[in-house]
């Protein structure tokens, strides 16, 4: 049974592949290759983007979708996460799309079913389609070949998923890493680390913004999030002229992440990360739940 969990379940073959067929989705419809298949949303954490993402491209694929009204189902009512998800694979889905807030949940409940589970984000550990469609929309912006290419990833980057996954991905395909942020936002990595995003600016030619992730701090950090906008946000003063590709994978604090004059900006590619999520994720879908049967 295959399953994406983390960015390292697929090999660099694969990846390229499934950005071949990715591209393929955004040239012309695609064909329903998962008629009659079943997919099913289980998400325990907010999400405005990922759900909808997942759903649209399970959906565009010919798949029937089931979201599972967490708040009302059955784990409220004390039923264990396993058995939620026994239940829900003897419906006989083809995938199951988890979120969770707790990291290793979803390798947890891949041991106990038999279907595809997809990864949504568990906790600060992963969110592997995230930095797959992250990696897509630097190549179809700089070509195929992204070796020695430069990316300053700022912000929350300790407690962020979509970091953790981008640091074990971008690498693979060649790119030089930095991380830019204050000291308690910096995580234990071998990568190169600055708290100073001027000389990270000078360096990169993509920068991911990250938003706190307020939600996993135990303490609050910051007496209040424009102090933290102060020293790091990405704002067109900062970048001025610079050829940069500014990224962030959403939900963007405004003025805080990045200021609305870089929001506004064509190098900033957010809603192009929004739709290419779609076509990442319809690759990924396919690739999976037909190799499983
Ligand atoms: C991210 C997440 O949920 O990890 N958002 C997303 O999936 N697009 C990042 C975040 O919440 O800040």
């Amino acid at each position: 049974m295959r399953h994406l969990i983390t960015t390292d379940d697929l090999s660099v073959e694969e990846i390229e592949a499934l950005y071949e067929e990715a591209e393929s989705y955004l040239r012309k419809p695609p064909p329903k290759l998962l008629q009659n298949r079943l997919v099913i949303t289980l998400f325990f954490e907010n999400s405005t983007r990922t759900r909808s993402s997942f759903e649209i491209a399970a959906k565009r694929l010919g798949a029937d979708v089931v979201h599972l009204d967490v708040a009302k189902s059955s784990t409220k009512k004390g039923e264990t996460l396993y058995d939620t998800a026994a239940n829900l694979d003897a419906m006989g889905p083809d995938a199951i799309i988890v979120r969770h807030a707790q990291s290793g949940t979803p390798y947890q409940l891949s041991r106990h079913v038999g279907c595809a589970i997809f990864n949504a984000g568990d906790g600060a550990h992963a969110h592997p389609s995230q930095a797959l469609l992250d990696l897509f929309t630097m190549r179809r912006h700089f070509g195929r070949d992204l070796r020695g290419r430069k990316i300053a990833i700022v912000g929350d980057i300790r407690n962020s998923r979509v970091a953790n996954s981008n640091m074990r991905l971008l690498p693979r395909f060649g790119l030089e890493m930095l991380l830019v942020a204050p000291p308690h936002f910096l995580p234990d990595s071998d990568l190169p680390a600055t708290t100073d995003l001027r000389e990270a600016l000078e360096w990169a030619d993509i920068v991911m913004s990250l938003r706190t992730q307020t939600e996993r701090h135990a303490h609050p950090i910051y007496a209040s999030l424009k102090d933290y906008a102060k020293d790091y946000c990405i704002t067109k003063d900062r970048v001025g002229e610079r050829d940069i590709l500014l990224l962030h994978p959403g939900p963007v604090h405004r003025n805080i992440d990045i200021d609305d004059a870089m929001l506004a900006d064509p190098r900033c590619k957010v809603l192009e990360q929004v739709k290419n999520g779609v076509a990442v994720r319809m690759a990924a879908l396919k690739r999976l739940i037909l190799a499983n049967g």
